[in-house]
């Protein structure tokens, strides 16, 4: 097991990466706070999992909450029924929730603590490889709304955050290659090494291999905790972590949640991102080229939808949590491991990429 340490003062909190951690009740036990624990999983990860934390952790009489599976459930409607039944229990203040899926889970579990009773403790145990790179670390917690992703949500810390690898075993190839899109993100924004590692090592991460897989985790949690350390309310640096988040996002609320998942929008939005900094002069051609490649050779797309047209594209983009006075603001590229958030670009450009990132019909 390794541990990395997120630095936020006396709200820090420890990431623990590992085989074999669902059992280990000690990791978890000191970042609980009363005596009584919330499982909160979904109607997919509850049967092969739950069980066993639950047996983990008995001495709690957990009390279980099992969700819709699916991006289309990130909503205010099922988050009532997180609240319904820790009310119906009689949960206290002295509740903490614990997290067992996706990042789907994770956001709502996270945002159910930060508002029942006005704020209770949590815990992220996250079993997608997406959600064990990004989401379940770093606070951002929340919900979707109709007319935009994620744009109902709160700041809320774990109080850890338990790795179990072995969880991957599980997870189908569709979403493991999701979880590529967040990790390839890593090294666009801040760590060229380890993008270059990662085009070495690409095949052996598709074939779960558990060392070069560790390696990847481990490398990309390391990423987003220094990230989160330095700028937790994203005043600067944690907006690079939104690379291709803006056009993603536009596709997966376009395509209606759920039709596209989270880190395949992320992927094309990042190709997106790319083609535009190129256009803008700013990235090398053979730059867009290698991350092209590195998406596709992981199963990811790396074009819209054609059933999306550039006008209702950029419409969709326009909300946007980094949207500042009605101008958009994108995270580009100015190299491989350099990023920046910008406003300086020609909308006559981004309508160009919109028209030659689409999918033929
Ligand atoms: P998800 O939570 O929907 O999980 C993907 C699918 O995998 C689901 O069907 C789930 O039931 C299933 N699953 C989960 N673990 C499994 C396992 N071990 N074995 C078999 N099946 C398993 O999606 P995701 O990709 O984990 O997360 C995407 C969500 O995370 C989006 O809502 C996105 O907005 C959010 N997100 C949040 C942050 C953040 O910082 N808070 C960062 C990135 C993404
Ligand atoms: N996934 C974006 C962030 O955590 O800031």
């Amino acid at each position: 097991m390794k541990t990395l340490k997120l630095d936020l003062g006396s709200r820090s909190y420890p990431i623990h990466i590992g085989s074999g951690l669902l059992e280990k009740s000690d990791l978890l036990v000191p970042h609980i706070v009363g005596n009584r624990i919330a499982l909160v999983s979904n109607e997919t990860v509850a049967p092969i999992y739950m069980e066993q934390l639950a047996t983990a952790l008995s001495e709690y009489q957990p009390l279980s909450i099992v969700l819709p599976d699916g991006e289309q459930h990130k909503t205010l409607d099922v988050l009532d029924r997180i609240f319904t039944a820790l009310l119906s229990e009689r949960c206290d203040r002295q509740t903490t929730l614990i997290a067992l899926g996706g990042g789907m889970v994770g956001d709502m579990t996270g945002f159910a603590a930060a508002c029942y009773q006005r704020g209770v403790p949590f815990i992220q145990v996250p079993t997608t490889l997406l959600a064990q790179v990004d989401a379940s670390i770093g606070g951002k917690t929340g919900v979707n709304h109709r007319l935009g992703k994620n744009m109902v949500g709160a700041f809320h810390q774990p109080q850890c955050v338990v790795i179990d690898t072995d969880t991957l075993n599980t997870l189908p190839d569709n979403e493991f290659s999701a979880g590529i899109a967040e990790v390839v993100k890593y090294g666009l924004i801040r760590d060229p090494e380890f993008f270059g590692w990662l085009e070495n090592n690409l095949d052996k991460i598709l074939d779960r291999d558990e060392q070069a897989l560790s390696f990847a985790i481990y490398q990309s949690c390391e990423n987003k905790a220094e990230v989160v350390s330095a700028d937790e309310r994203e005043a600067g640096e944690r907006a690079l972590l939104n690379l291709g988040h803006t056009f993603g996002h536009a596709i997966e609320v376009g395509l209606g949640y759920g039709t596209w998942l989270h880190g395949e929008a992320v992927a094309a939005g990042i190709a997106m991102a790319a083609d535009l900094s190129q256009r803008l002069g700013w990235l090398a051609g053979r730059d867009v080229e290698r991350i092209k490649s590195l998406l596709s050779r992981a199963q990811l797309p790396i074009r819209a939808p054609a059933s999306i047209e550039p006008s209702q594209f950029l419409d969709l983009m326009s909300v946007d949590k980094k949207t500042q006075d009605g101008r958009l603001r994108l995270v580009l590229l100015e190299a491989i491991g350099r990023a920046l958030v910008t406003d300086d670009f020609e909308s006559e450009h981004l309508m160009q990429t919109l028209r030659a990132c689409r999918s033929e019909q």
